[in-house]
């Protein structure tokens, strides 16, 4: 086992979510690293950023995390201060997130993770821990989609391509993104008076998401998108897929309203539509190493901080609630030494 030059601390503190009669209590505690699970890497946790999965775990969504306690958190970014692994040296900056990370694996909302090597990518050069957590999964998630787009065949020249839930953490970057590609963004929002940080980001157009909630009854509607991403799914995911244009794409990444899809099949046979899955938690490491030097090169975005706030550890509690709420907009990096 090769070790860090610093000493391995022999305490971390973490956020833990305990089970208490009747609900969940959410704290943080100093804790020792040999309470980790087992694992090839030690890894110092500088930043992490807050997803809506993690607000599920801490609040105690079985679905999610089976056992308490438990630290959530699927996004991490540091430093390996111990690994048993050749190709992974004391010092290196890396990347975890998804796979188990904050599930029931111990995960980023603590100073330090053990994880399985196969969990964990080396940063591109261009990255630091800190620019790495301004995209997250959610960053991640949103370049994954996009990929998923392109891959599909998806151009500019195409036409607009919708995002939903766009101010959200996955939305908001999704909406960056395709700008800065040479997309033609619509964004819809729940929150019309965000309307102008989505412009900001490149949006062409802000519409009201009620606008996407109608044509239930339809089995299909008046086309207009060339590409979806979507974050919300159920009957704003339907509107967006009868909405869609001969030959058009939608990449579909979150549930945020609903786990539902009430739809028929004439998008697909009578348009050609295709509908497209996002999993970034089980995305195999060759496409995720890509995407995250996509990230750091080609396709890195500027001007974020408007759509990032730093926090605490101590501080993560309040965040944790709007998220669940749907009140967040943009995206949470969360500072573990601050
Ligand atoms: N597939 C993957 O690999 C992957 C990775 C990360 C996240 N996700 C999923 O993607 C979704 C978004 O994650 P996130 O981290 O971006 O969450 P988030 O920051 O909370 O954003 C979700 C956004 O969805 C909209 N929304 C919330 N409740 C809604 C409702 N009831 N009806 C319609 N719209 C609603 C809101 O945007 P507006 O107010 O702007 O409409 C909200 O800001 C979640 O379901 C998450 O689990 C999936």
């Amino acid at each position: 086992m090769m070790t860090h030059a610093s000493v391995t601390p022999t305490s971390y503190r973490a956020l833990i979510v305990r089970e208490a009669a009747g609900g969940f209590t959410r704290q943080v505690e100093t804790l020792d690293p040999a309470r980790l699970p087992p694992g090839e890497v030690l890894i110092q946790v500088r930043f992490s950023a807050l997803n809506y999965k993690d607000a599920l775990s801490a609040g105690g969504h079985r679905g999610v995390t089976r056992r308490y306690p438990h630290t959530p958190g699927v996004d991490a970014a540091g430093v390996v201060e111990e690994s048993s692994d050749p190709n992974l040296r004391p010092g290196d900056q890396v990347v975890v997130h998804g796979y188990d990370l904050g599930m029931n694996t111990a995960g980023g909302f603590g100073q330090m993770i053990r994880v399985p090597a196969a969990w964990v990518a080396p940063l591109p050069s261009d990255l630091t821990p800190f620019s790495a957590m301004v995209y997250g999964t959610a960053g991640f998630t949103a370049a994954l989609a996009l990929q998923r787009l392109i891959d599909a065949g998806l151009t500019a020249e195409q036409g607009e391509v919708l995002v939903t839930g766009a101010t959200g953490g996955v939305g908001s970057l999704a909406v960056a993104l395709l700008a800065q590609t040479g997309f033609r963004c619509v964004a819809a929002t729940g929150k019309l008076d965000q309307a102008g940080l989505l412009q900001e980001l490149g949006a062409v157009e802000v519409i009201d998401r009620r606008d996407l909630e109608t044509g239930g009854d339809k089995a299909l509607l008046k086309q207009r998108w060339a590409g979806v991403i979507d974050t919300v799914g159920g009957p704003i995911l339907a509107h967006a897929i009868k909405t869609t244009r001969i030959d058009g794409m939608v990449a579909a990444c979150g549930n945020a309203a609903s786990a539902d899809l009430p739809l028929t099949v004439y998008p697909f046979i009578l348009r050609g539509v295709s509908l497209l899955g996002v999993d970034s938690a089980n995305c195999a490491m060759a496409r995720r190493r890509q995407i995250w030097e996509k990230l750091a090169g080609a396709w890195k975005l500027t001007g974020l901080e408007r759509i990032t706030r730093v926090v605490r550890l101590d501080d993560l509690d309040p965040e944790l609630e709007r998220i669940l709420a749907g009140q967040q907009v943009g995206h949470v990096v969360v500072d573990l030494w601050a």
